[in-house]
């Protein structure tokens, strides 16, 4: 096990009807900017409660967040925010509202522009305290650091990191309207956030893989329960308690980390659209594939583990666990295959130019180049 200091300071507040103890969290004398998406809380009555809660405070929303926040529309919320002198912000949505707030909450107290706090790649310590209500189990956002931005005027879609929200409030009964299309990408962001901490390398820590097996485990049970019926609370309530778990840090300490399926998957995201979550089950089993050799005692045991595969060679071991993988992210309605969503070998081309130009290499082994992504998205096409 490597050294590592951990320290989450983010307070959970989980289950029905929690959103009403916003008045308890935040500071009565705040001047709040409440952030939003497009407008699914106020089909669902998560914004009817959000207003309830807060009735006593002076609070300025700002509407339109989009799906893989964009900066051209985050400055515009900051600019909102600066107005009315805001010292509090409150995101009310999915990974991508409560990812652009922690860019707003930073970029509110500074003349840099947003974009450049996110270019410059240095976490932002400085910011307006932020809190969460999360609708949308998936990013596992609401319960750390990071945020993932991007760019509409250049196609690009980057990490940024700041403070952690002082608090998230996860009610399972918000999820009950979600789209069966944005459940299946939720499933399969918290798989792949377990995968790229855990199938990296053996003998790190049993603690941390028994961890990661139990959430992929869950996932696995769930996922077909939750097709079923996706209004069964204590099924969302696990759904959502996974998505937080798998990427608040509670499964990295002291073992290696891969990421690699992620930077792939943020360029495809940023060249075509394609939601984040599906970007993964497709990118995922190719990374799989062409990394294998590399990974193949923690396949085995992944295969063991978490699939009940015990039988056959080495290879055969490894393979049916890929197989496994990718056909978990069938059975959740996603497709597997960058063909099957007609994206087209020029986008391939151009992430490996992109990641040539940086000179980046992504994974355990800081091996997967610009040429390796290539590979790995000419497997998954
Ligand atoms: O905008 P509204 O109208 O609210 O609709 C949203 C949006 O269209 C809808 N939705 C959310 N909750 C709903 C709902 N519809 C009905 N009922 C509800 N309860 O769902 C759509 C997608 O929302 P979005 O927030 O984009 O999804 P998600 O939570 O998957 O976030 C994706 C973003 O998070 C980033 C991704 O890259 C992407 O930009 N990530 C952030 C991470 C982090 N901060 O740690 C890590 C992740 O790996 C990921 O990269
Ligand atoms: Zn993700």
């Amino acid at each position: 096990m490597d050294n590592f200091i951990f320290q989450n300071p983010v307070k959970l507040i989980m289950g029905k009807g929690m959103i009403e103890r916003l008045s308890k969290e935040i500071p009565h004398e705040s001047r709040i900017l409440i952030t939003f998406g497009g407008g699914s809380v106020k089909r669902n009555g998560v914004y009817t409660q959000v207003k309830n809660a807060l009735k006593d405070y002076k609070c300025v929303e700002f509407w339109g967040i989009e799906p893989n926040p964009k900066v051209e529309t985050l400055r515009e919320a900051v600019k909102l925010g600066k107005e009315n002198d805001v010292n509090f912000v409150l995101a009310v949505g999915g990974g991508s509202v409560i990812d652009g707030s922690k860019l707003i909450s930073a970029a509110l107290l500074t003349d840099t522009d947003p974009w450049n706090l996110v270019l410059a790649g240095k976490r932002v310590r400085e910011t307006v305290p932020l809190g969460t209500v999360l609708t949308l189990p998936a990013t596992g956002s609401e319960m750390n650091n990071g945020a993932v931005i991007s760019s509409k005027v250049t196609e690009e879609k980057f990490g940024f990191y700041s403070n952690f929200p002082k608090f998230s409030i996860l009610d399972p009964e918000v999820t009950f309207t979600l789209p069966t299309y944005q459940v299946a990408c939720g499933l399969s962001d918290t798989f792949v956030h377990v995968m790229e901490q855990y199938l990296t390398t053996t003998r790190q820590s049993r603690i941390m893989d028994r961890w990661a097996e139990g959430i992929l485990q869950t996932l696995i049970e769930i996922a077909p329960q939750i097709k079923a019926n996706q209004k069964d609370y204590n099924l969302m309530a696990d759904f959502m308690l996974s998505a937080t778990m798998a990427l608040n840090g509670f499964i990295s300490m002291g073992v290696s980390q891969d990421w690699a399926t992620h930077m792939i998957g943020h360029e495809i995201t940023a060249l075509t659209g394609l939601t984040h979550g599906h970007t993964l089950a497709i990118i995922l089993p190719a990374t799989l594939r062409v990394l294998k050799d590399q990974k193949a005692d923690k396949l085995v045991q992944y295969g063991e583990r978490v699939w009940g595969i015990k039988k056959g060679s080495i290879d055969e071991r490894i393979e049916q666990a890929i197989v496994n993988t990718e056909e978990f992210f069938r059975s959740l309605g996603l497709t597997t295959r960058l063909s099957e969503e007609k994206i087209s070998e020029d986008v391939i081309e151009e992430v490996k130019k992109r990641f040539d130009a940086r000179h980046v290499a992504y994974g355990e082994n800081e091996n997967v180049t610009g040429e390796i992504a290539f590979n790995i998205l000419k497997t998954a096409f």
